[in-house]
């Protein structure tokens, strides 16, 4: 069977539900709340776009930081779980129909957020350039990276004598829980930089989010702790591209 490259509802596809995804990840959910609250501290948008929003997940958390949000995601099935979700908030529901688009006018958001779809775009930088498009002048963004460059990675290649490649790299797992072929990369963090700068979206600041996420650290230490320390090294374990998820706080111009 021939692949349709133009396809992007992965998440519409098998029996396996997103949200599952999500039990027993309370700590990986909690640091990436951790993130949000330190790089939009103080910040308030009019109009935020959740882009490949899922269920949302993170919706809500957004809502503390804009009037309104727009929730875009290309799969039907994660629309409706959102719709039931977020009932009663002050959010939009739309459909992502094409690949590399984002469904807004020229200069019209505020914000948007971009949170564990990267991992998805194997070449993210169509949808990085819509993302320069649709944002106003001086507005901001928040974009998560799945990165190669992480730290127990980095062991990994110096053992094989290699460097972390610039471009990404096919992981042999799958988003969805399904066998199926959904695209799944890594990113390298340095060479995001370089196409965010490209698109003239400048980083405001960059958190190393998720440090602790290693099966055995999370089975040993207590939620508290392991929150206690995530909070703390966020900003300062950055500058490394220490942990697996890296975010940035980009402003257009
Ligand atoms: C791992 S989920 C993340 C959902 C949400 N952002 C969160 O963090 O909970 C990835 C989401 O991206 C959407 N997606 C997959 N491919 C996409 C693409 N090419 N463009 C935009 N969204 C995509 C999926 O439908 C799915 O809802």
């Amino acid at each position: 069977m021939t692949k349709d490259v133009n396809k992007i509802n992965f998440y519409d596809d098998n029996n396996h539900d997103y949200r599952d995804f999500w039990v027993g990840r309370d700590y990986e959910h909690e640091a990436e709340l951790i993130a949000f609250r330190k790089l939009l501290k103080g910040r308030h948008y009019k109009i935020a776009m959740d882009y490949g929003g899922g269920y949302g997940r993170l919706t809500p958390t957004l809502l503390e930081y804009a009037d309104k949000v727009i929730l875009v995601d290309p799969s039907k099935k994660q629309l409706a779980f959102a719709k039931e979700k977020l009932a009663g908030l002050n959010v939009e529901f739309v459909q992502q129909q094409k690949k590399d688009n984002v469904p807004a006018e020229d200069n019209s958001l505020d914000f948007l957020a971009m949170i564990r779809v990267s991992h998805h775009l194997p070449d993210p930088n169509p949808v990085f350039s819509e993302i320069a498009r649709t944002l106003k002048p001086g507005a901001e963004a928040v974009i998560e990276i799945a990165s190669e460059a992480h730290f127990v990675n980095r062991l990994r290649y110096l053992k094989q004598l290699k460097a972390v490649p610039s471009a990404p790299v096919p992981v042999g797992v799958h988003a969805n829980g399904a066998e199926d072929d959904t695209p799944f990369v890594n990113h390298n963090p340095k060479t995001i930089q370089a196409q965010l700068k490209d698109q003239g979206l400048s980083v405001l600041d960059k958190l190393s989010v998720s440090n602790l996420r290693h099966r055995v650290l999370k089975e040993h230490l207590p939620m508290p702790a392991l929150l206690g320390f995530e909070k703390a090294a966020q900003r300062p374990l950055a500058h490394a591209n220490f942990g697996p998820s890296i975010f940035f706080l980009v402003k257009k111009g």
